[in-house]
């Protein structure tokens, strides 16, 4: 049986955060346990290259947009890497495999007849590159993002959505696990009450370049989200592969976060339909994190990179603590106390805390042999069977997708083997020279533990690799040999007992929680904030977000290139004073020396204002 697994296609705009750690993580975790469950898997994921996105942000970087892509791709490859993910196939919109059946599934499309030419004026939102209705704008912003949307003319192509709105309505209705969990499900179909618009699928060229172009008109270039979107089927064959197709489609589950629903629940299987492609078997809608109720991400400024807490706490410390604590499909708030507390009472104490007391014990009365699996008490008998149960719960949530209370129900044998083993107190049969009972209750921990150490393999299969090593187990990883019984060898010498999970010291906790938080009056002290008076603004040429200010300071004059001409024209910022960082090191974009930086606020609801000084103060005067 196969498992076509999918994550979204990350935008090259800036390097990953959490969010985007936790979306690939909890793909693998679920792959791996497919994998575990017999399935062959097939997980897919990669990188969304073209649009305007992409292209500002190599702009900005002074890149040409193919040669940003190649570099910042990286960047994701190296950090799956480090979180231990074992992706099947890895896809850019800009390979060549890609772009051929993005061309010819538009050609199918339009020699249909889906797909027509037309004017159109209207409201649209660069950063999510979308058009808005005038019903749809709220004051001014975009409906989805909260940033200013604005008024374009344009001549498009325009895909006939609207023709297949009641087949969706009907397919959602029928297919009860198609748009998970019921929350968002509910969320589309409420959505589809309303009448659905066509979705321009084009962009001209005069406006945007950086794009595939449309196979009938070479004067556009596909609209980013329709490009990205056929990579599910792009990179398993549609339209070149057909076996490699038949057999891997539909996939079975396109995980995805709750702000890319539409695209993923309208969109995508209309798309798909109109091909003659049966769509997905499931979509699921997973939350977001947030940091102090606002939503983790790039543009907030408030993005936790993954690199940084695999290097503080462990890799397996940090998929599980993803794994562990957003209930999944709701929102999770990250903070460092939340982090150190789960790993410290589930990891530490009661997972490490059994994996060294079993192993020491078994050092101290065997002599690190694994006693034999003689007659078992009622206690060994009730923990055996307690453990069964709740392998069998693991197996049902994960099939359910919910890797979250499967963690729970794992943790669960956890506490009761660490309950088992205070009750039978084995410290005391070897006291008392029990030594059969003291056999049968250490071989049964053992045997928990080796079970906990497939169980929890998907999730930290480093650590788990170390409790296997440690008991010299050597079965198969599979759920099968997780229910059953008596697999440990009798008679191996076992490896040394260490700590699995070194607990986070108070003093480690409230240092990283004030380093995320809070900076020393010194930290600030570095920064050399001043006032400048913008003397000349001119637009970068050929770009359309850069700006170049010549500003004047107390004895000298700096360029410093700004990233904010999309917001204001050069006669805004003309004359006004400032506030500048002067002490950064100098950065070259689009071929010229930026020395400094501008300092501008930002609401998360996107609006952008320039601070500026309430008096006419000199130019130069410090910012303290
Ligand atoms: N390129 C589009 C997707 C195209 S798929 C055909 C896109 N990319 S993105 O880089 O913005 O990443 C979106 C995904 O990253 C979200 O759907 C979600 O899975 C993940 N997350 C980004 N920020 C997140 C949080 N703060 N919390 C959880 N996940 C988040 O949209």
């Amino acid at each position: 049986m196969k498992f076509y697994l999918t994550t979204p296609l990350y935008y090259l705009n800036a390097e990953p955060h959490i969010g985007h750690a936790y979306t690939t993580t909890i793909a693998d975790i679920i792959c791996r346990y497919y994998r575990m469950a017999g399935y062959d898997v097939y997980f897919l994921t990669g990188t969304d290259e073209h649009g305007e996105k992409v292209a500002q942000s190599a702009e900005e970087r002074g890149k040409n947009p193919q040669e940003h892509c190649d570099e910042l791709v990286q960047k994701f490859i190296e950090t799956w890497k480090m979180l231990n993910i074992k992706y099947d196939d890895f896809i850019r919109t800009t390979e060549e495999r890609h772009i051929r059946v993005v061309e010819k599934a538009l050609q199918i499309l339009y020699k249909k007849g889906d797909i027509y030419k037309a004017h159109y004026e209207g409201w649209y939102c660069i950063p999510d590159e979308r058009f808005w209705t005038e019903k749809e704008v709220v004051d001014g912003k975009c409906p989805l993002c909260g940033r200013e949307v604005k008024w374009l003319k344009e001549t498009n192509y325009f895909f006939r959505m609207s023709k297949y709105q009641s087949w969706l309505i009907n397919w959602i209705e029928e297919n009860k696990n198609f748009i998970l969990p019921v929350i968002r499900r509910n969320e589309v179909l409420g959505f589809l009450k309303n009448q659905l618009n066509d979705l321009c699928i084009s962009r001209p060229k005069t406006r945007l370049s950086w794009g595939i172009p449309l196979p009938f008109d070479r004067d556009f270039v596909c609209y980013v989200w329709v490009d990205a979107l056929l990579n599910y089927v792009s990179a398993v064959g549609f339209t070149y592969d057909d076996s490699k197709f038949k057999y891997l489609w539909p996939a079975d589950c396109h995980l995805i976060g709750k702000d890319i629903l539409t695209t993923h629940s309208v969109y995508w299987p209309i798309l798909l339909h109109a091909l003659g492609v049966e769509p997905p078997k499931t979509i699921f809608a997973h939350g977001w994190w947030m940091i102090k109720e606002r939503k983790m991400g790039k543009s907030l400024g408030n993005a936790v990179l993954p690199e940084n807490l695999v290097k503080e706490y462990g890799v397996d410390e940090i998929r599980y603590f993803l794994a562990r604590d957003m209930a999944f499909g709701y929102d999770a708030t990250f903070s460092f106390e939340l982090l150190h507390k789960r790993i410290n009472a589930e990891l530490a104490d009661d997972i490490g805390n059994l994996f060294q007391r079993v192993v020491s014990m078994i050092h101290r009365y065997f002599d690190g042999t694994i006693p034999s699996n003689t007659a078992q008490g009622t206690d060994e008998t009730r923990l055996k069977e307690f453990s069964t149960t709740m392998i069998k719960k693991i197996e049902k949530n994960i099939f359910e997708l919910n890797p979250t209370q499967a963690l729970e129900n794992a943790v669960e044998i956890a506490r009761e083997t660490n309950r088992f083993i205070e009750r039978t107190a084995p410290w005391n049969l070897h006291k008392n020279g029990e030594k059969q009972r003291l056999s049968s209750v250490l071989y049964t921990a053992c045997e928990i533990l080796r079970k906990l150490s497939i169980i929890y393999y998907p999730v930290m299969p480093q650590k788990c690799d170390i409790i296997r090593r440690t008991l010299r187990a050597k079965e198969p990883i599979t759920f099968e040999s997780a229910k059953s019984w008596g697999l440990l060898a009798s008679g191996e010498i076992m490896g040394e007992p260490i700590s699995l999970f070194p607990k986070i010291s108070e003093k480690k906790g409230r240092v990283a929680v004030e380093a995320s938080e809070k900076i020393s009056m010194d930290d600030f002290l570095k920064v050399e904030l001043k006032v400048g008076v913008a003397k000349e603004v001119e637009r970068v040429e050929g770009t359309k977000k850069l700006l170049k200010i010549k500003v004047e300071l107390d004895n000298e004059e700096r360029i410093i290139v700004a990233g904010l001409g999309d917001i204001y024209a050069p006669e805004d910022i003309q004359g006004k004073r400032i506030v500048l960082v002067t002490n950064l090191k100098p950065a070259t974009i689009k071929g010229i020396e930026s020395n400094g930086m501008l300092l501008a606020a930002e609401d998360n609801k996107g609006t952008i204002s320039l601070l500026t000084t309430d008096k006419e103060i000199a130019p130069g005067a410090k910012v303290r």
